[in-house]
C-alpha cells in the first residue's frame, strides 16, 4: 500500500491527468523535480512521485478552473503555465509516441535513445543513478533530449521502480540486465535478479493501458544448439533453439561470469516471452518480441570501448581476457553471430513500428568463426600481429539462420567486413586499438 508523500494545499493547480487517467501534480520531492500521482482525482493526497532530473521540460495537459486546455512546462525553476500561443508546437511533440527505454546509459541502450530521439519519439530512458553526471550528461546532449528526453532512476534489484518510466509509454524496450563484476552479486541474484527485472516490468506494461508492446534485448547466449552433454544438434541455428541453462559448458570453459550471464539471459527472455499475448489494462493483448541479438560490433557514443567491441578486435590487441569471451561464444553457439549496433538499433525501431508482432527473432547479420575473423584482420590489417593462439581453429561454423526476422521485411545494412572495420576504427579512436602505420 502506498502512503501520501504529499498533501497540497487548496487551490492549487493540480487537476492534471497522466495517459493512465491518474491527477497529476508536479513539484519538488527531496530535492529533484517530481511528477506526483494519485489514482483519485479528488483527493490532495498524493502517493506516487516520479523523480527526474530537470534540463528536459516535461509537458503536461492542464485543465484548470476555465475549460481552456493549457499547458505546463516544468522546467529548472519551477512551473510556468501557458496557454494557446505555444500550444501548437507543444501538441505536435505531446502527440509524438512515447517509448521507454530501460539501461538508456549502456552501449545498445544510448545508440537507441539517439536513434529514437532522432526519429522523434519521446523517449522515458532509466539509468540506474541520476547522480551520476557522466552518464546524465551525455544523454542530456543528445540532439533532441531537451525537449524529448525524460530520464527515470530505475534499479533492477527494486524493479518496482521502473513503472513510473513506463506509465504512459505505448513500448518498452527492455535493454538494461544486471552484470557480474568480479567484487559483485552471486550468480544466483543476478540471474534472480534478470528474472524478477522482467516480470516487474511486464507486470507494469499490463498495468499501465498505453503500453501495445515489450521488445526485450535478448542475446544469442539463449539460443546454443549444444545439447547438454555439450554435442552439436542442429547445423542451423533457428529461434526454436534455446540454450540448456543447466549444461556443462560453462564450467568446463571456466568463465563463470559468462555462464552466470548466459543463463540470467536464456531465464529471463524466457520470463519475457511468457507475457505474450497477457491481457492487459485496455483490454488488449501485450505483445511481446524478443530479439536475440548478435556480439554487438561498431562504434559507440560512450566514452570507452565497450566489451563487446573489445571483444571484436581482441585479436588485432592481443587481448587474452577479452579474447576468452569471443572463444567462449564460439564454443557454445558454434560461430560468432555478430550484429552492428546501427542494424541492432534499426531492428528494435522496426519491431516498434511494426503494427503487429511477436515472439522471438534472431538479430544476427553474420556469423563467421574466430579463423575468418582472424583471416579478414590478417588481409586488412597486416601492420598488427596476431598471436599463434589467438588465430582459431579451422572448422566450419555453425550457421544461424537470421530469415524469421528478414521475412518481417528488415534488411540489414552491415556485414561481417563493416562490423569489424567499425569497431577497429572505434578502438582506435578510442586508443583501444593502438594504431600501427604499415
Ligand atoms: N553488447 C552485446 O554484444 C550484446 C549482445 C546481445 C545482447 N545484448 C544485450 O543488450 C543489452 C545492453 O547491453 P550492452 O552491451 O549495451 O551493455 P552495457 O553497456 O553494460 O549496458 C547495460 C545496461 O544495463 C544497466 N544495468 C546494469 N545493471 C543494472 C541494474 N542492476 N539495474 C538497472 N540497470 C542496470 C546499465 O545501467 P547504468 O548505465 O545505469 O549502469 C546499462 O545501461 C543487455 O540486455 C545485453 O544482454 C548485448
Amino acid at each position: 500500500m502506498e502512503k501520501p508523500i504529499v498533501t497540497l494545499g487548496r487551490g492549487t493547480a493540480r487537476s492534471a491527468w497522466n495517459y493512465c487517467g491518474q491527477s497529476l501534480a508536479a513539484g519538488f520531492v527531496d530535492g529533484y523535480l517530481s511528477i506526483l500521482d494519485s489514482s483519485d482525482h479528488s483527493s490532495s493526497s498524493f502517493t506516487s512521485s516520479s523523480k527526474f532530473k530537470y534540463a528536459i521540460h516535461l509537458y503536461l495537459v492542464w485543465f484548470i478552473k476555465f475549460p481552456t486546455l493549457s499547458y505546463s512546462k516544468l522546467c529548472k525553476s519551477g512551473l510556468t503555465l501557458w496557454r494557446l500561443k505555444k500550444i501548437l508546437t507543444m501538441e505536435k511533440q505531446a502527440a509524438s509516441k512515447v517509448c521507454c527505454v530501460t539501461g538508456g546509459s549502456g552501449y545498445l541502450g544510448s545508440w537507441l535513445v539517439k536513434k529514437l530521439l532522432e526519429k522523434g519519439y519521446t523517449v522515458h530512458a532509466t539509468l540506474r543513478n541520476l547522480d551520476d553526471k557522466s552518464k546524465v550528461g551525455f544523454l542530456e546532449s543528445l540532439p533532441g533530449a531537451d525537449t524529448n528526453l525524460v530520464l527515470f532512476q530505475a534499479y533492477i534489484y527494486n524493479p518496482h521502480e521502473f513503472k513510473h518510466a513506463i506509465q504512459g509509454c505505448e513500448f518498452v524496450f527492455h535493454v538494461a540486465t544486471p552484470k557480474q563484476t568480479a567484487d559483485t552479486q552471486s550468480s544466483q541474484k543476478i540471474i534472480e535478479g534478470a528474472i524478477s527485472g522482467v516480470r516487474s516490468i511486464a507486470e507494469s506494461c499490463l498495468q499501465s493501458p498505453a503500453v501495445k508492446r515489450l521488445i526485450y534485448t535478448a542475446s544469442v547466449l539463449g539460443a546454443s544448439p549444444l545439447t547438454k552433454d555439450g554435442f552439436n544438434v542442429e547445423f542451423s541455428v533457428k529461434e526454436s533453439s534455446w540454450t540448456h541453462v543447466d549444461a556443462s559448458f560453462a564450467s568446463t570453459h571456466g568463465l563463470q561470469h559468462m555462464r552466470t550471464y548466459t543463463v540470467s539471459k536464456t531465464l529471463a527472455e524466457k520470463e519475457a516471452l511468457r507475457y505474450n499475448g497477457e491481457a492487459n489494462a485496455n483490454g488488449g493483448k501485450l505483445q511481446v518480441v524478443s530479439l536475440a541479438c548478435g556480439l554487438i560490433g561498431g562504434e559507440t557514443l560512450l566514452s570507452h570501448a565497450p566489451s563487446s567491441v573489445a571483444a571484436m578486435f581482441s585479436q588485432l590487441t592481443g587481448n587474452l581476457s577479452t579474447f576468452m569471451g569471443l572463444e567462449y561464444l564460439e564454443k557454445l553457439l558454434g560461430s560468432i553471430p555478430m550484429v552492428h549496433i546501427d542494424d541492432v538499433c534499426e531492428a528494435h525501431v522496426f519491431c516498434m513500428e511494426k503494427p503487429s508482432m511477436a515472439g522471438r527473432f534472431i538479430c544476427a547479420a553474420a556469423n563467421p568463426t574466430i579463423a575468418q575473423i582472424a583471416a579478414h584482420f590478417r588481409e586488412n590489417y597486416p601492420q598488427h600481429q596476431i598471436p599463434q593462439q589467438l588465430m582459431g581453429e579451422e572448422k566450419e561454423g555453425i550457421a544461424w539462420d537470421k530469415s524469421k526476422l528478414v521475412k518481417m521485411g528488415f534488411v540489414y545494412k552491415y556485414d561481417m567486413e563493416n562490423i569489424l572495420n567499425d569497431s577497429v576504427k572505434c578502438g582506435r579512436r578510442l586508443g583501444a586499438v593502438v594504431s600501427i602505420d604499415q
